[in-house]
């Protein structure tokens, strides 16, 4: 771990044709910490996770986990690495049972602890049904599950609670802070809900139109008036 971060992006660009929705972002995570991040729609959050997590072609810059380059390795070996990811929508099939996308999902993984994950996300109850007949919340469990097989050491989570209800979502979050510091996995979550982003994470990184607009501790965030104006509106 030469330089004590979990995952790091560097000087990362992204273009589509000519259009520039990264240009020149550099991130770094240290291992154990939340980092939200924010940023209106378009400011290039899922193109981040999509480069990091190996999803992306037509970039540039350098991808570091725990010190080593990855920038060259496919999504489904960073992922062997430890680096899970979530979707922006739901990545569920609709046929398939909870269970049964679960154990899938724990083929790939040196610890397929498929029965210890649905405990942690209240899925145990749901094993046995079609993920197309359980609720919407419950289908963005079983999302957040699937990253979670195999206990990864970091984790991209892209809107995990996109959808639901500030209530459902601050009961996702705060499970979510819970399950990670006991497993002790790092978290780069995009959420647009301040409300939740501020009450789970250690630091925030704001992007907008491509570029860093700021990053910090809530607090730091919440002082910040450009921000507070232009992103956070007068609820926080
Ligand atoms: N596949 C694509 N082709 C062309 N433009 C794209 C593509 N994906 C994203 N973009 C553009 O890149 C910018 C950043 O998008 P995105 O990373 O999805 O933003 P965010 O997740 O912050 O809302 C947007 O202007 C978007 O339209
Ligand atoms: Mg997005």
């Amino acid at each position: 771990m030469a330089d004590g971060f979990a995952i790091e992006g560097i000087d990362i660009t992204r273009s589509f044709g000519g259009f520039f929705a990264l240009k020149g972002i550099s991130i770094a995570v240290p291992p154990g910490e939340i980092r939200g991040l924010i940023g209106p729609n378009g400011a290039g959050k899922s193109t981040l996770i999509d480069v990091l997590s190996g999803r992306a072609d037509r970039w540039t810059g350098t991808v570091r986990m725990f010190g080593d380059d990855i920038g060259a390795l496919p999504a489904h070996q960073r992922r062997r690495a430890g680096l899970a990811r979530s979707f922006q929508r739901t990545n569920v099939f609709a046929d398939l049972t909870v269970v049964d996308q679960l154990e899938i999902a724990a083929r790939a993984a040196e610890t397929p602890n498929v029965e210890e994950i649905m405990a942690e996300l209240s899925l145990t109850a749901l094993a046995g049904k079609r993920a197309a007949d359980i609720s919407y919340g419950d289908q963005r469990r079983l999302d957040l599950a699937l990253a979670l097989i195999g206990r990864p050491r970091i984790l991209l989570l892209d809107e995990p609670a996109a959808g639901l209800s500030i209530g459902e979502s601050l009961e996702l979050a705060h499970n979510l802070k819970d399950l990670v510091a006991r497993w002790k996995v790092t978290v780069l979550l995009v959420e647009h809900d301040m409300e939740v982003v501020f009450s789970i994470c250690d630091r925030i990184t704001v992007l907008h139109l491509g570029e860093l607009l700021a990053e910090g501790t809530p607090d730091e965030i919440r002082g910040i008036p450009e921000v507070v104006t232009a992103y956070l509106g007068s609820s926080v």
